[in-house]
């Protein structure tokens, strides 16, 4: 039998309308979709009726299922010839495991195609009006873990002194240390700042404020994961009035 393939989407931020038209493509090719938990379950409006859903990350202190297991499924559905759609939050290449991934499915023979999504990083703060790069503000923009694997933080020392953009994915239980970290860096206390948690869904909540008094701002707007943050005099730019169409869908 000929093996089947593998898609890698990348479903965007939460908007649904923010999928790209290859994702809704390869959605509707599927036989079998594995959904990612930050994935908004509205993409499954594109999938055929007869196509098995399979959830395989689950939040709010429930097990997700294991990455091996996740790995070994595929290869299993695509070498009994099933297209399968393995749909993950954002970007599956920023922060999303897509590189592991589509090693240990090119290893095991199984075709895969990567399917970009917009990353939370952009998107998120899109929705507040944040250009994350503007020529007059920065040198650029980088994108940094606030969680890593082993517990190692980034160097956050560094990264005040990059001239950058700080876009920060999953820093919300290290915000303190962060924040300490990039003060003792050599950022300004004054450097404007911002969080965006669930950015581009009806649910979005977000907080502006200066480095220095960002954790108390969070805490006082209860704010808490998923949420992007970001660092940088682009931060100002956050608008009562959001510039992107964000959950009020075009007309
Ligand atoms: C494992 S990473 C996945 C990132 C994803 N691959 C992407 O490109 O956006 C999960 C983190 O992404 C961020 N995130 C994802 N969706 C978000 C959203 N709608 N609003 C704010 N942050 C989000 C949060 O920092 C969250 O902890």
């Amino acid at each position: 039998m000929q093996n089947g393939k593998v898609y890698l989407i990348g479903a965007g931020p939460g908007d649904v309308e923010l999928l790209t038209l290859k994702a809704v493509r390869a959605l509707a090719a599927a036989d079998v979709i594995l959904l990612d938990d930050l994935v908004n379950r509205d993409v499954l409006q594109y999938v055929r009726g007869d196509a098995q859903v399979v959830e395989v990350g689950k939040r709010g202190g429930c097990r997700s299922t294991p990455q091996a297991f996740i790995e070994r499924r595929m290869i299993q559905l695509a070498k009994k010839g099933h297209v399968v759609a393995r749909v993950k939050g954002g970007d599956p290449f920023v922060f999303g495991r897509g590189g592991e991934e589509v090693a240990t499915l090119r290893r095991a023979g199984i075709s895969v195609e990567v399917i970009n999504g917009i990353t939370a990083g952009i998107a998120a703060p899109a929705a507040l009006g944040i250009p994350v790069t503007h020529r007059a503000l920065t040198h650029g923009v980088t994108l940094v873990t606030g969680h890593t694997r082993d517990g190692s933080a980034p160097d956050w020392f560094a990264l005040a002194r990059s001239g950058t953009t700080l876009v920060i994915y999953m820093g919300m239980a290290n915000l303190t240390s962060i924040a300490s970290g990039l003060l003792a860096g050599g950022l300004s206390p004054q450097t404007p700042a911002a969080v965006i948690q669930n950015g581009t869904l009806p649910t979005q909540h977000s907080v502006t404020s200066t480095l220095a008094r960002l954790v108390e701002t969070v805490a006082a707007a209860g704010l808490g994961s998923p949420a992007i943050v970001v660092i940088g005099a682009v931060a100002a730019l956050a608008d009562a009035q959001p510039c992107s169409s964000a959950w009020q869908h075009v007309a």
